[in-house]
């Protein structure tokens, strides 16, 4: 028993991914510039080869699935934690050939590796997808470096997301709602530009959304959200722009089943 306990201790002490971040948030930039500009190319698929690649939560190859083509990029737009070494970031392809809008969470050691890259890859077909929609509205919208004096901590951006996300199967729930707040879901938008627009018109009932993996960057008040969708864990994402703990933009990718 007492042996037992001390492999316990000694595994737990020895488990590297006990190290803390160890990349500023500028050497995040640096991943994420790279990730859209060598999309472009399709050298990416290159630079990350030693890492796991998902596309809609099912295990795809590297050197062959989407991160590997040449794909022309016309918004995009990135957050950055650096407690958990990881990053997300929106993308719009609008290109008439094959239009994507494409959510990807990298993921990193503490010392700039990187072994997890997954990406929600929603297209033709895919709940309310329109990529010229989504551009449209995703660029005109302020994801503006919060002051320091007003930044929310990780745990505030966190739980804002979270009680929306809990709303879907829990009513009763009390959700942070921020005035204005606008909802861009495939290329649908609930904003009409307007002080009084509200977040708050609606989601479904009883859809548990489960297994939330999170990236958290508190410079721009944003946390991303990977989850399964309901009952059928439909692959998703929900990002939210929280300003003084109050929801400010929510932005989502379904998979529901596209081309
Ligand atoms: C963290 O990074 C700095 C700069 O790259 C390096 O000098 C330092 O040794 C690293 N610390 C750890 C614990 O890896
Ligand atoms: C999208 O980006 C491509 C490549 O940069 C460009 O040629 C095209 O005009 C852009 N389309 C739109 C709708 O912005
Ligand atoms: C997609 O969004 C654009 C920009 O808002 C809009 O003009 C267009 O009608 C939309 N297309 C569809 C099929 O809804």
């Amino acid at each position: 028993m007492l042996l037992q306990s001390l492999i316990i201790v000694f595994t737990a002490i020895a488990r590297p991914t006990l190290a803390a971040c160890n990349l500023s948030y500028e050497a995040l930039q640096q991943v994420t510039r790279d990730y859209i500009s060598s999309q472009a190319t399709g050298a990416f698929a290159t630079t990350a080869s030693s890492a796991s690649y998902t596309e809609n939560f099912r295990t795809v190859n590297i050197r062959t699935g989407l991160l590997s083509k040449a794909l022309r990029v016309n918004h995009t737009r990135s957050i950055h934690d650096t407690t958990e070494c990881a990053t997300f970031t929106e993308y719009v392809v609008t290109d008439p050939s094959h239009p994507y809008v494409i959510g990807t969470q990298i993921r990193l050691t503490p010392d700039g590796q990187i072994t997890q890259i997954d990406s929600i890859v929603t297209d033709a077909g895919d709940w309310l997808f329109n990529a010229t929609g989504t551009q449209y509205y995703a660029s005109r919208e302020d994801w503006f470096v919060i002051p320091a004096e007003t930044r929310d901590t990780r745990a505030t951006i966190r739980a804002a997301g979270d009680a929306y996300l809990d709303l879907f199967n829990n009513p009763s729930v009390v959700v942070p709602w921020g005035t204005p707040c606008a909802r861009l879901e495939g290329g649908a938008y609930t904003g009409q530009g307007r002080p009084t627009d509200s977040c708050n018109v609606g989601v479904p009932s009883g859809v548990p959304l489960t297994n939330r993996r999170y990236v958290i960057d508190e410079r721009v008040g944003s946390v991303d959200v990977f989850l399964d969708f309901g009952n059928n864990q439909i692959p998703d994402t929900h990002e939210f722009r929280v300003e003084r703990g109050r929801l400010r933009f929510v932005h989502t990718m379904t998979a529901t089943g596209g081309a």
